[in-house]
């Protein structure tokens, strides 16, 4: 399967992605790239490695331009936006830990929001018009009251990520107030996992996994020991959080879908202004099923064939009950729709695992005859 969403690339005009290496970022331009977008990609690669980029360049044949760059450093990220001709920026360079925010609370406000800032003035003084900006469902806080959470749902952050996403998107709406054809579409993700179905790219944090899935994958492939299930006294069916779960590839199909509805709307504008509620686009990125922890494990288990090993342990802090999402606004106005369950989701985060056990770091012979073929079919195709 290729690409389940298709997006018309804007003729030469480049896409630029921030964080691009990253698990959301890497297969989010894959997406592009299989349909055609010419695209950019900034990362500090706190979290990431430059393998995924050469990786998703081999899969698709495409030439994937990369820098080195922290979106912190407006210089660096300049010399960027004066190379190319951007259409759009999609921007995922973050950080996501939610126990460490507690930690760094500082540290996330730079990386996340001011980050931010600086992205939105380069944006500006360059005429980049579009911006499709990672939010999560955390900015809904404790989602009191609502089995599906909608976007107009009350905004509360309870922890210090979320803030510093919440105050970022204060920071774009704020800004595009005086940009007058900017127009910014914010992405509340729930919980993406699992991989492209190639198995070439995946999910491949550089320290102890704060994420569920990458933390089972690696414990299954020996890599750690056993999971920890925070908490199993939550006011749910059996007692551990529950959560939306969306495939990564679902995902990624929902940015490039972000990006059709903003050029829809600058196409229907003509050049015409728009009041700043029609510029500011809010969507939920999510399945609209939830699953508990355990429930994943034993998903997990059946796909390795294998049980996952847990113990239950404390809860952690900045945890809630359960988190589920409504999609319903991105479906009928994105026309956007998940394609893949819960099963698939489980064996797609487990081929990539258990065929690249390490990540990008020391690939089987499996893996590299497999880049190999595509590298022979690219390059056939262009002859
Ligand atoms: N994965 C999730 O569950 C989830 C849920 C909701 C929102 N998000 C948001 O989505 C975005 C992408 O998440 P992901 O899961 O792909 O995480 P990731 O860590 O795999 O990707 C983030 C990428 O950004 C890069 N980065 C971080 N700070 C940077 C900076 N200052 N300059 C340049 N590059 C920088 C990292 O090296 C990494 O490649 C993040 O902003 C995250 O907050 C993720």
């Amino acid at each position: 399967m290729s690409s389940s969403f298709v997006s018309q690339p804007v003729p030469g005009k480049y896409i630029l992605v921030t964080g691009g290496a990253g698990f959301i970022g890497s297969h989010t331009v894959l997406q592009l790239c299989r349909n055609g977008h010419d695209v950019v990609v900034v990362d500090n690669l706190c979290n990431s490695v430059e393998d995924s980029v050469k990786r998703v360049e081999i899969i698709t044949g495409k030439k994937v331009p990369f820098y080195l760059c922290d979106v912190r450093n407006k210089e660096d990220l300049t010399k960027v936006f004066d190379k190319y001709d951007f259409w759009a920026v999609i921007h995922f360079a973050g950080l996501k830990s939610v126990a460490e925010s507690f930690k760094i609370p500082d540290v996330y406000m730079q990386n996340n929001t001011e980050a931010t800032r600086i992205l939105v003035d380069c944006m500006m003084e360059h005429d980049v018009h579009n911006i499709v900006f990672s939010s999560s469902a955390t900015l809904y806080g404790y989602g009191r009251g609502k089995d599906l959470l909608t976007e107009d749902c009350n905004i509360e952050p309870i922890n210090p990520y979320g803030e510093s996403k919440y105050k970022a998107e204060q920071i774009i709406t704020e800004k595009m107030k005086s940009f007058e054809k900017g127009q910014a579409c914010f992405l509340r993700y729930f919980n993406p996992i699992g991989a492209d179905v190639t198995g070439l790219i995946g999910e491949n944090p550089k320290d102890i996994p704060n994420n569920l899935i990458p933390y089972i994958t690696q414990t299954l492939v020996g890599r750690r020991e056993i999971l920890s299930v925070f908490g199993n006294d939550y006011n749910t069916p059996d007692g551990t959080c529950v959560r939306d779960y969306i495939h990564i590839t679902d995902l990624a199909d929902g940015h490039l879908a972000a990006l059709e509805k903003l050029r829809e709307n600058e196409v229907n504008r003509n050049g015409a202004s728009a009041p700043i509620d029609d510029r500011t686009l809010i969507y939920n990125m999510g399945n609209g099923n939830g699953f508990s922890v355990l429930e994943i494990v034993a998903a997990m288990s059946k796909a390795a064939g294998k049980q996952v090993p847990y113990k239950i342990a404390e809860r952690r802090r900045g945890d809630v009950d359960r988190l589920v999402a409504s999609s319903a606004k991105a479906n009928k106005e994105l026309k956007w729709f998940t394609k893949y369950n819960i099963e698939q989701m489980c064996a797609d985060a487990w081929r990539w695992q258990s065929t690249n056990p390490e990540g990008y770091d020391n690939p089987s012979e499996y893996i590299l005859n497999l880049l190999a073929d595509y590298e022979k079919k690219n390059a056939s195709k262009k002859e």
